[in-house]
């Protein structure tokens, strides 16, 4: 019992003038009297070896002595801490390089959505924004879309409630609707947003991705507006070379409608796997608004009349960044979002 309890003696003065001036020392004092395997948990192990009438009074004094080690070992954190507040010893060396800052870099689809809108605005459109949750009104019905259209049935289209139907807007068109319901011609505006459709996910195909529409409604608005509105879109996002081809097409809410087709840009009109061999490629809708539609909004389509159009952002940004696989745009792969960092 003697042995033990002089070793506890001689570990109490030890404790007591234990200094730490830094958190080197600090930590040789933690492993040597706070861890589990401390001189103090050693000596609480060997309890077990005194005699039983006094392990009561041997056990006592090991806790105190515990307790003495868990007090000095708070009281040495708040010396360190200290110094190191007051800046008597800062351990970080100010001169080594540092890792560098990595920029981000703008996602290729907001930078061809920026440059669709700067190319309308300059030509006098503005942008206008609408839900993308939608009603059936705003994205089928007043648009002339017939009740037993097939992009009102499940597999084209995501309900989110039926009867009165609520859904994910299938294009931007529902914002022609909001936009001629709520303003009154000369109404010239461009609707970028995210669309939805029932599709499997694949290299072609998406179940989300984008669309830019575009209004015109005024008095005298003709397919001339239309068709050189688009062919000067064309040349100032491709180039003064690209050729721009209109062609015959269907659209519930456009009389007559056409889809827009341009040189292709990958093979330049020799031929090639993304335009099928043709050397065409589509980019987008349009067509004179059907006078239905206008009626649909209260407007009359005896005084006024109206362009509308509607291209996918991601076919623009296929053509002019080679990007072949949709999927590639949301997975977030830091490999293929880097590639467009000298863009702004
Ligand atoms: N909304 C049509 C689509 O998603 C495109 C379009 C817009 C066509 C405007 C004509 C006029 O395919």
């Amino acid at each position: 019992m003697r042995k033990m309890q002089d070793k506890i003696t001689s570990l109490l003065n030890e404790i007591k003038q234990s200094t730490a001036g830094s958190a080197e020392e600090l930590e040789n004092f933690r492993v040597r009297f706070i861890s589990k395997k401390s001189v103090i948990g050693s000596l609480f192990s060997e309890l077990k070896n005194v005699a039983n009438e006094d392990k009561r009074e041997v056990g006592q004094q090991l806790n105190e002595l515990k307790n003495s080690a868990q007090t000095k070992f708070k009281e040495l954190i708040n010396q360190v801490d200290q110094q190191k507040n007051s800046g008597d010893s800062i351990d970080i060396d100010v001169t080594l390089p540092d890792g560098g800052i990595e920029l981000g870099a703008v996602h290729p689809l907001s930078y061809i959505q920026f440059k669709i809108i700067e190319i309308f605005e300059r030509i006098g459109f503005n942008v206008a924004d609408g839900p993308e949750i939608e009603d059936d009104w705003h994205n089928f019905s007043a648009l002339n879309f017939p009740e037993n259209h097939p992009a009102r049935e499940m597999q084209d289209t995501f309900f989110i409630e039926r009867d009165p139907d609520i859904l994910l807007r299938t294009h931007t068109s529902n914002v022609q609707v909001r936009l001629t319901e709520n303003e009154r011609p000369p109404i010239r505006s461009i609707m970028p947003g995210r669309v939805f459709r029932n599709e499997a996910i694949s290299a072609r195909a998406h179940c989300v991705f984008h669309q830019v529409e575009g209004l015109y409604v005024d008095k005298n608005v003709s397919f001339v507006d239309l068709k050189h509105t688009l062919y000067h879109f064309a040349q100032e996002m491709f180039g003064k070379d690209t050729k721009v081809r209109y062609r015959p097409s269907y659209f519930p809410f456009t009389e007559p409608s056409a889809e827009i087709d341009i040189s292709c840009q990958i093979c330049h009109g020799d031929g090639c796997q993304l335009c099928k061999y043709t050397g065409w490629v589509e980019i987008a809708g349009s067509g004179m608004v059907d006078p239905n539609v206008l009626k649909n909004c209260e407007i009359d389509p005896e005084e006024y009349t109206g362009f509308a159009f509607g291209m996918g952002i991601e076919r623009i940004t296929q053509l002019k960044f080679r990007v072949n696989d949709l999927r590639l745009y949301t997975e977030n792969d830091v490999r293929f979002l880097k590639q467009f960092r000298s863009l702004h």
